[in-house]
């Protein structure tokens, strides 16, 4: 049975990453592919519990490190490899480059540190295609502002912070050109949706043609 693919969402809270992720799930199911949708932190019972913390409860930058990578670790055991080893498209609301945005550019936790612990619990794990939903952190804000949801502990941190983090979003899409698709998703919804669809339809293309579809051994990492 082919291997399935792995995809992720990215980018700063209020760039609207998460419907875009469900559109994408129905387009890639009404072509027929089998998929998954999970998240991260979360997608596993134990997962979703250390989310439930990690989004509430003041802590400092090395435990919020930690407790990511152990939902990490659950998920990545429990969900996304067997998923993709029976066929599965897994598209994940995040992944590793959330870690060295918001861990790493965020709160300055050390990138060679968080690197190593990615190596240890997910191996050489890494998404087929990245879809980074870029918007500046001003909009971001607004967006968040005008949802009306409560804030979570991530969503409260100032524009500042945001603005560090999506610079480092753009730093791993610039280093990582063929696995990273850079979305504006400043553009209206509808905008976006036909960006989004156009990155599905080239790596289903890929896919089918039985090409690699991330880059050269390594890149980005
Ligand atoms: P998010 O996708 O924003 O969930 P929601 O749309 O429901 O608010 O994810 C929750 C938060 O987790 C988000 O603010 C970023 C944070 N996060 C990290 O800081 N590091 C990580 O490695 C991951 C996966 C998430």
């Amino acid at each position: 049975m082919a291997h399935g693919k792995l995809i992720s969402f990215e980018g700063i809270d209020g760039a609207g990453k998460s419907t875009q992720l469900d559109h994408a799930a129905r387009c890639l199911a009404a072509r027929g592919l089998r998929t998954r949708v999970t998240r991260e932190p979360g997608g596993t019972p134990l997962a979703e519990q250390l989310r439930a913390l990690l989004l509430a409860e003041p802590m400092d930058a090395i435990t919020e490190t930690l407790l990511l990578f152990a939902a990490r670790r659950d998920h990545v055991e429990r969900v996304i490899r067997p998923a993709l080893a029976a066929g599965e498209w897994v598209l994940c609301d995040r992944f590793f480059d959330a870690t060295l945005a918001y861990q790493g550019a965020g709160r300055g936790v050390a990138e060679d540190w968080l690197r190593g612990l990615q190596a240890q619990i997910a191996g050489d794990l890494e998404p087929d295609l990245t879809l980074l939903f870029d918007v500046p952190e001003a909009l971001a804000a607004a967006r968040l502002r005008h949802s009306g949801a409560a804030a979570d502990r991530f969503e409260r941190e100032p524009e500042t912070f945001f603005g560090r983090v999506r610079s480092m979003y753009l730093a791993r899409a610039r280093a990582a050109q063929t696995r990273v698709c850079v979305i504006d998703a400043r553009a209206p919804a509808e905008q976006v949706t036909s960006q989004v669809e156009a990155a599905l339809t080239r790596l289903t293309e890929r896919s089918a043609a039985g090409r690699p579809v991330s880059g050269g051994p390594g890149e980005g990492r």
